[in-house]
C-alpha cells in the first residue's frame, strides 16, 4: 500500500465516522437534555485524530468484511475514547485546560455538567452499539461490541487509568509497572478498535489472536510516542497543554528511560508490532500505520 492509498483511505473511514456521529448526534440525540447534548458533542466534534475508529473500519475492510457493519462500533468506541477525554481532564484526573485544541469540556461547561457529559457519551455508544447488534442480527457485531465494553471498562481502560492515578509522583517504579499502566490505559482501547473491526469481519480464531499481539505492541508505540510528545511537541499541533506529565508527576516511558531511551523503545515496540502481522494476509495498511504512529507530531 502506497502513502497515498493509505491516507485516502483513512480519509474516507474519518468521514464515513464523522457523518455517521453527526447524523445520530441529529436524530437519536433528540431526546438528550440540551445542555447535555451540547457539551457531549462540543468535545466529540472538536475533531482529533480519530485514529480508533478509522481503525476499526479499516481492519474491518482488511479482512473481507462490510465497513457498514462496522460503523455502529467504530462510532461508539470514538464516543467512549471522548468520555474518557473529558474525565481524563478534570481536575481530580490530570488537570488539563485544554484539549483537541479547545478550552476542556469542565472549563466551558462546569465539572458537573462535564462529568455527566462522560457518562452520557458512555451510555449512548452502548445503546448505539446494542441497537446495531440487534438491527442487523450480525453475531459479529455483538462480539465486537462486547469487545469494545469490555477493553474500555474496569478491567481495562479504566484499570490503567486507575494505576496511573495511583503511581503519581511515586518515588520508585518498575518497567512493568509502567507497562501495565500503558497497556491498559492506551493499549486496550487500540485493541478494542483492531478487534472489533476483526469481529465485524468475522476473522477466524488465528487472526484474532495475530491482532491482539500486534493492538499491544503499537498501543505500546502510541502510548509512548504521547509521553514524548508531551516533552518535544508542539502544543498547536497536539491541541493540548504540553509539559504537563511533569507537572503531574506521571509514570511516562520518558521518567524511566530518558528521551533517547523512550525513542529506542518506540522503535522496538514499532517493529515487534510489524513481527505480528506477519501472519495476516493484506495487512499492509496496519504496517504503513505503525510507521505513522512512530513518525507522528501530533
Ligand atoms: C489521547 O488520545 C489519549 C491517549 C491515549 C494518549 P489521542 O491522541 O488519540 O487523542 P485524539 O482523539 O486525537 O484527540
Ligand atoms: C490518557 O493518557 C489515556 C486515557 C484518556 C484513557 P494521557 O493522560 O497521557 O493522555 P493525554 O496526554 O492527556 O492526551
Ligand atoms: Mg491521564
Ligand atoms: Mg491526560
Ligand atoms: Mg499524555
Amino acid at each position: 500500500m502506497t502513502n497515498e492509498e493509505y491516507r485516502a483511505a483513512f480519509d474516507r473511514y474519518r468521514r464515513l465516522t464523522e457523518n455517521e456521529l453527526t447524523r445520530l448526534f441529529a436524530v437519536e440525540g433528540q431526546c438528550i437534555y440540551p445542555r447535555l447534548r451540547e457539551a457531549m458533542y462540543y468535545s466529540l466534534d472538536a475533531g482529533g485524530k480519530r485514529i480508533r475508529p478509522c481503525l476499526v473500519l479499516a481492519v474491518c475492510e482488511m479482512l473481507g468484511g462490510d465497513v457498514q457493519n462496522a460503523l455502529p462500533l467504530a462510532c461508539g468506541l470514538e464516543m467512549i475514547h471522548t468520555y474518557s477525554l473529558i474525565h481524563d481532564d478534570m481536575p481530580g484526573m490530570d488537570n488539563d485546560d485544554m484539549r483537541r485544541g479547545r478550552p476542556s469540556n469542565h472549563k466551558v461547561f462546569g465539572e458537573g455538567i462535564a462529568l455527566l457529559a462522560g457518562d452520557g457519551l458512555l451510555s449512548f455508544a452502548a445503546e448505539v452499539m446494542l441497537n446495531a447488534a440487534i438491527d442487523s442480527k450480525d453475531p459479529g457485531v455483538l462480539m465486537g461490541a462486547r469487545e469494545i465494553i469490555r477493553l474500555s471498562g474496569a478491567s481495562g481502560m479504566l484499570t490503567g487509568q486507575a494505576s496511573d492515578k495511583m503511581n503519581e509522583n511515586a518515588p520508585s517504579v518498575s518497567p512493568s509497572v509502567l507497562d501495565y499502566v500503558h497497556k491498559h490505559k492506551t493499549a486496550d482501547m487500540l485493541e478494542a478498535a483492531v478487534i472489533a473491526g476483526a469481529y465485524a469481519a468475522h476473522a477466524d480464531v488465528a487472526v484474532i489472536k495475530a491482532l491482539r499481539s500486534y493492538s499491544y505492541k503499537m498501543g505500546l508505540l502510541f502510548q509512548i510516542t504521547d509521553d514524548l510528545l508531551d516533552v518535544l511537541g508542539d502544543e498547536k499541533a497536539m491541541g493540548k497543554t504540553l509539559g504537563k506529565d511533569k507537572e503531574e508527576g506521571k509514570l511516562t516511558f520518558v521518567t524511566i528511560y530518558g528521551i533517547d531511551g523512550a525513542m529506542a523503545c518506540a522503535r522496538m515496540a514499532a517493529e515487534e508490532a510489524k513481527e505480528c502481522l506477519s501472519c495476516v494476509p493484506g495487512s499492509g495498511i496496519l504496517s504503513t500505520f505503525i510507521d505513522e504512529m512512530l513518525n507522528r507530531n501530533r
